[in-house]
């Protein structure tokens, strides 16, 4: 339960600090330049790849675990699985966006902010929700068949891009993560 509460925690600051990388690439564009399409529409590919498609489906059997043994708390539960939909959903939007930026066609200027705001800003918050409200209470709450059922909600692979076995898809944005962290120290 340790290790998957451990997982939990760092798979939400990976996230964040893709959300971060974003947003530095969302600056460059309001400063008139040209952001790095390409690094942005990687992050949203890892980010629909794995979260949308492990770590959110995970939570969402957490969550209904959780709401059996908290009723007190199923509405908020509730409304985190809507918000992996609206995730997914503006995920998409603005993937579709980058796509047709790097297509090659003019994309409306407000149409990319809007875009990438609204996703950066949600997300950011339902990992800051999620952090306050579920993971404590989860750790207290669930039992180790509840963790089982959790784990074994999606066939067990790695993490394309943080794992121990990353994908050469995302070599580029494994270089810049690197790169930013250097940049830190
Ligand atoms: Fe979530
Ligand atoms: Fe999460």
């Amino acid at each position: 339960m340790t290790n998957a509460l451990n997982a939990w925690h760092a798979e939400h600051a990976y996230f964040r600090q893709l959300l971060d990388l974003l947003h530095k690439q969302v600056d460059v564009f309001h400063t008139g330049k040209r952001p790095n399409y390409q690094l942005m529409l990687d992050i949203i590919s890892y980010l629909q790849d794995y979260s949308d498609q492990v770590h959110h489906p995970r939570e969402d059997v957490a969550y209904a675990r959780l709401a059996k043994r908290c009723p007190a708390i199923e509405l908020t539960l509730v409304r985190f699985g809507q918000e992996h939909r609206v995730i997914a959903h503006a995920g998409k939007s603005l993937l579709n966006l980058l796509n047709e930026i790097l297509g090659g066609a003019i994309v409306p200027r407000a149409d990319l902010e809007a875009a990438a705001a609204t996703y950066i800003v949600y997300y950011r918050n339902h990992i800051a929700k999620e952090e306050e409200d579920f993971v404590s209470r989860a750790a207290q709450a669930l039992t180790a068949e509840d963790w089982e059922a959790v784990r074994s909600a999606v066939p067990a692979g790695g993490d394309p891009l943080f794992g121990d076995h990353p994908e050469e898809r995302y070599r580029e944005l494994r270089r810049q993560i690197v790169r930013e962290a250097q940049s830190e120290t």
